[in-house]
């Protein structure tokens, strides 16, 4: 089976779509915030690809802390925060005056912060065209990155290295860890298998790429990269690529309608 159709099929997908040149910027400033309700408010990136904020769960009063497409209808999901924690309506995401993004319930308990933020002074925060959400020191440095911090889905200029993996989420409407995984292992295959949760033992791969070379590691792959032309490649450390996904099978498989697939194809 083709390696699109198995992501698909598995909960695990990439999206592309046509990327906008706009280079320009729209800094969220220390001290804004975001509230979780029906009606709350996002923040878009600057041509309105995608936006940050909260998202209601279907049949429930609980939101999600996301990152979606909100130019299509049914405004994709690409990236959540708190998908074992749902935060209560009323919860509140703030980038604070010292710079520490934080989403507290309204008890101010916590509900989830970014992890592995790089030391420095977070200047402000920025929903990329992209599709990425940063929090940037004064330089323009990336201090902590949702691309690096992954989901289900990637986009396209994401970059997955080595150990990184993406996780299927529970089902349409539960955004816990579900069981499938894609990882780069450290011998350079791309590999997708099914896992045992919670202690994420890994049965049988379904798929893996041909891109380790035992004999000479630098024909190895180091690095998966879905580009903006929509090809996913693994990219070995001699610099050559292996296209694992071409646009062409990509648009077909999108025809079929990616909702549609979801719907009956989440376990
Ligand atoms: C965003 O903030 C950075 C750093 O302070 C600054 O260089 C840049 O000009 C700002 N962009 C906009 C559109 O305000
Ligand atoms: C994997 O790649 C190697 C080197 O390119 C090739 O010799 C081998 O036949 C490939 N194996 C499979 C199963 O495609
Ligand atoms: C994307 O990858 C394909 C296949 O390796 C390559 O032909 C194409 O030039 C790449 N596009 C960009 C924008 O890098």
């Amino acid at each position: 089976m083709a390696l699109s159709i198995l992501l698909l099929l598995l909960g695990l997908f990439l999206v592309v779509e046509p990327l906008s040149v706009a280079a320009q910027t729209a800094n969220i400033s220390l001290g804004s915030s975001l509230t979780a309700s029906q009606d709350s408010s996002a923040w878009q990136s600057p041509s309105g690809t995608f936006a940050f904020g909260f998202r209601r769960i279907a049949d429930q009063d609980l939101f999600l802390l996301a990152i979606w497409y909100d130019k299509i209808p049914d405004k994709s999901i690409v990236w959540y925060a708190n998908g074992d924690n749902p935060a209560p309506k009323g919860s509140k995401l703030e980038l604070t005056t010292d710079g520490q993004l934080t989403l507290t319930g309204p008890r101010s308990q916590e509900i989830w912060k970014p992890e592995s933020v790089l030391s420095g002074r977070v200047a402000y925060a920025v929903m990329l065209d992209t599709g990425n959400f940063v929090l940037a020191n004064n330089n323009a440095d990336y201090l902590w990155q949702s691309f690096k911090d992954l989901k289900d889905t990637v986009l396209p200029t994401q970059v997955l290295e080595i150990g990184e993996k993406l996780n299927s989420r529970q089902t349409a409407n539960s955004y816990s860890q579900g069981r499938f995984q894609l990882q780069l292992k450290s011998d350079g295959r791309l590999v997708l298998y099914p896992i045992a949760l919670p202690t994420e033992f890994a049965y049988q791969p379904y798929y893996q790429s041909n891109t380790s070379d035992a004999v000479d590691e630098m024909n190895s792959g180091y690095q998966l990269s879905f580009n903006e032309s929509g090809y996913l490649n693994v990219v070995r450390r001699n610099g050559n690529i292996d296209k694992l996904i071409n646009k062409m099978s990509m648009s077909c498989t999108f025809l079929i309608s990616l909702s549609q697939l979801f719907d009956y194809a989440r376990l």
